[in-house]
């Protein structure tokens, strides 16, 4: 991985952790990691949002250089919309990194590739840096559809989004049939699947814009497997869900050029 590619891994607490549970998690992450980690690797936590406030305390208290990341949020900035968080309000709240379009929200909440589009420009307009999810079906893996499927909604996630937009943004390639079930796909299905995203930026937004991108991997990483999933050249990272809610299973992720065979 180019020295320019920063590895990114990142946690998705999805629905999961209280505040209480959120804080005492951030805290016994931070013990587990070293300043050669953070020099290494970029980290991010993503609390629901109702823990953002008391991890972003934790963060700013002990200066712990971890990322704060949001879930998701909504393209608006305010208004009507019962229920929904904007980006406006995350950027206030010192987030880096917001996942939008993650396959929970696309099959469950019917996101389509134009709201994550809509989503991921809000993000940007907050300087925030997108972490825009795609990925394939099982149906349509084994259909022979799966990079056809991943080409169309990059094109659509990122519709008419800038190159130094693209450039600095992270893609995750998370396969639905992964997604916490214990099925990891293998190395060289990842770096397939990184290598297709990148040429798919390279002739969208330019080879500069392709070479700076992170795309990271997501789907049952786990510390056994992140430093094969890692050493593969076109993956920059993983977006781990399962994994990070134990600190030390994600502390171990995070310190994979230890367990490098
Ligand atoms: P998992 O989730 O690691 O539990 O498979 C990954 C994700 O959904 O981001």
């Amino acid at each position: 991985m180019p020295a320019n590619r920063k590895p990114l891994i990142s946690g998705n607490w999805k629905m999961h952790h209280n505040h209480f549970q959120a804080i005492q998690a951030i805290q016994k992450l931070s013990y587990a990691l070293t300043a050669e980690d953070y020099a290494s690797v970029d980290v991010s936590v993503h609390p629901s949002f109702t823990n953002l406030r008391s991890v972003q305390t934790v963060l700013g208290a002990d200066d712990i250089p971890v990322a704060l990341g949001a879930q998701d949020c909504h393209p608006d900035d305010e208004g009507a919309f019962t229920g929904e968080v904007s980006a406006a309000m995350l950027a206030k709240l010192e987030v880096a990194y917001v996942i939008v379009g993650h396959s929970e929200r696309r099959q469950l909440f019917g996101e389509t590739d134009e709201t994550v589009n809509a989503k991921a420009r809000a993000a940007l307009r907050h300087q925030m840096t997108p972490i825009v999810c795609v990925g394939e079906t099982l149906d349509e893996r084994r259909a022979g559809q799966a990079a056809d499927r991943v080409a169309d909604q990059v094109a659509g996630s990122l519709a008419g989004l800038d190159r130094p937009a693209v450039a600095g943004m992270v893609i995750a390639y998370e396969p639905i049939w992964a997604i916490g079930t214990g099925e990891t796909a293998t190395g060289a299905d990842a770096q397939e699947m990184g290598a297709h995203i990148r040429s798919l930026v390279a002739s969208g937004w330019g080879a500069d814009a392709a070479a700076s991108v992170r795309i990271q991997y997501g789907g049952s990483v786990k510390p056994a497997n992140a430093a094969d999933l890692m050493a593969c050249p076109d993956v920059d990272g993983a977006l781990v869900g399962g994994a990070s809610l134990d600190p030390d299973d994600f502390a171990r992720i995070v310190n994979y050029r230890l367990y490098a065979i």
